[in-house]
This record gives C-alpha cells, structure tokens and sequence, in this order.
C-alpha cells in the first residue's frame, strides 16, 4: 500500500521499510522526518507518527502518546484497541518511564510490577519518555503481542524516531533556521 497526502507544500508516500532491523529504522527515521516537515503541531504530528509506526512495524498491537496534562498521563493520538485515558506518574510503565526520565523496554510485562493492561494481547512493552524544552511532554509506548518483541536496536531506534517527533514542535527547525 502507499499513502500519498499532499498539502500546500509537499507529497508524502509511505512504503514499508525493508532490509534488517536497523536498516528498517533508517528508513523509518527519514520518513518520519518528511512527514513531519514544516508542519508544528503537536496533535497532528503525534497522529501521523503514529499512524507510520503502526504500518511500518511488525508485531505490534498498540502504539502511540501520553501526554502530561502537569498532573497526570492523559492519551493522545495512537494506534490499536481503545486505551486507558489517564496514568499517575510513577504508576505502570509508562508512568514509570514518565517518572524517571529513564526508557523502559520490557520484554515479559507480566513480570513487570504494577503493569497496566490495557490491551490482554499485550506480552512486551517500550516505553520512550518525551522531554521538551526541558519539561516533561509525555510518553511514546510501543505494545506487542510478542515477548522480548524489543530490543537494543528498537531503543535506539524509538529515541531517534521520538528525537524527530519532539523537533517537529519547535516553531523553528534546524533545517528551516539553516535554508
Ligand atoms: N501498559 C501501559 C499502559 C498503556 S497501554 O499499554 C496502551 C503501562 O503499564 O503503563
């Protein structure tokens, strides 16, 4: 399948990655770059990400936004079965990544004290902590219905996919402040 959208500045064309898992990101990363080009708002960037990582990533059942409403998690724009809305800080992993600042990659989440199951399919989890302008924004959490389904190569991955994410929402972007 490929997605073409055109706006007043671009066409975009969405192609499943291929090569091997670091290969994929590569691919991954750039598209999301283009995506998210020229466009700074926070809902319609974190719908589209969301939306490409959904389709270009095997074995996964959920993935999609947090954000910190300056008390709590409150979802945002994802991709999967409906979620639970609202997660305390330090609660789940997800409050837990929020927390500590720290990604959390967990590869049995029923090992994992104070899981929150929102999806039952869910067996492994990544959760990436979003910080902007040096303030707590939300989370970025990946489900798979794998165990171990991630692992150090997805990390760094979501960090660089998430680092494109949280730079598509300054007004202005390195590439812009240089052209
Ligand atoms: N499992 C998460 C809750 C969010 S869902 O996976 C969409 C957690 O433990 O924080």
């Amino acid at each position: 399948m490929s997605l073409r959208c055109y706006t007043l500045h671009m066409s975009f064309s969405v192609t499943r990655p291929t090569g091997n898992k670091s290969e994929q990101y590569a691919q991954l990363l750039e598209q999301a770059r283009a995506l998210l080009h020229g466009e700074h708002d926070r809902i319609a960037n974190a719908a589209n990400f969301a939306a490409l990582v959904w389709y270009a990533l095997p074995d996964i059942n959920w993935c999609g936004f947090y954000f910190f409403d300056g008390r709590e998690l409150v979802v945002g724009p994802f991709q999967g079965k409906p979620a639970c809305v609202r997660i305390a800080l330090g609660r789940g992993v997800c409050g837990t990544a929020a927390a500590t600042g720290q990604v959390q990659c967990v590869a049995d989440v029923h090992a994992f004290a104070g899981h929150i199951a929102c999806d039952a399919d869910s067996r492994s989890e990544i959760v990436v902590p979003l910080v902007h302008d040096g303030a707590l924004l939300g989370v970025w959490d990946v489900d798979s219905p794998l165990p171990n389904r991630f692992d150090e190569t997805d990390v760094a991955g979501m960090q660089a996919l998430c680092a494109v994410f949280l730079g598509s929402l300054s007004s202005t972007t390195q590439t812009e402040a240089a052209a």
